[in-house]
């Protein structure tokens, strides 16, 4: 796979690059993401470079500290509400300021899929569904209920997206964390699609 149409550097030159801002295991993660993009991209017809491309880049940021999250809201002049959430919300939602600055990535359907990555949204591009899917059942994956969301994605992206949404908020709601609204969003976007057959 090559990224030459995105990024002026080569594969290898990012896996180098990434190699310095996430750890080891963060980076497996990234690449069986990158992997499972590629294949749900084929399922769905959809561009394999772009798809495979937003999938090794959607954890970038995930290794930020907070205070580099808070000086990239303050820069971009992003919603203050933001302020209120963490890690899991930032390194999508502000995480896209960082690979922009960074990388000098501009395709704004794969920032906007790295962005929703964690909680989905009501209207997701078939971009956005790739990545968020990929994310919960790449190969590296292993916790009860990902090879049902595994099975399901060979069939339908919209279902997959359902199940998983409906699996992240019962075990937010049993962890007792707080649930973002678009998280919720989603949901509700999306939660017929698990009574078709
Ligand atoms: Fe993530
Ligand atoms: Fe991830």
């Amino acid at each position: 796979m090559t990224y030459r149409k995105y990024l002026n550097m080569s594969r290898d030159q990012l896996i180098k690059k990434l190699e310095q801002v996430v750890t080891k295991e963060r980076l497996m993660h990234m690449i069986g993401v990158e992997e499972t993009c590629i294949h749900l991209a084929l399922l769905n017809d959809y561009d394999t470079e772009k798809a495979g491309l937003a999938g090794l880049l959607h954890d970038y940021a995930k290794n930020l500290s907070d205070a580099e999250f808070l000086r990239l809201i303050k820069d971009y002049q992003l919603d203050e509400t933001l302020k209120q959430w963490n890690n899991n919300i930032w390194h999508g939602f502000v995480g896209i300021y960082k690979i922009q600055e960074d990388l000098g990535l501009t395709d704004k359907g794969i920032l906007q899929a790295i962005k929703y990555h964690t909680t989905g949204s009501s209207q997701m591009s078939l971009l956005d569904k790739i990545v968020y899917v990929a994310d919960y059942i790449e190969p590296n994956r292993d916790f009860p209920g990902v090879d049902e969301a595994r099975n399901i994605a060979e069939v339908s992206l919209d279902k997959a997206v359902a199940y998983e949404t409906a699996q992240t908020i019962s075990y937010l709601v049993k962890k007792r964390l707080p649930i973002h609204p678009q998280t919720l969003q989603t949901y509700n976007a999306y939660v017929h699609h698990l009574n078709e057959e």
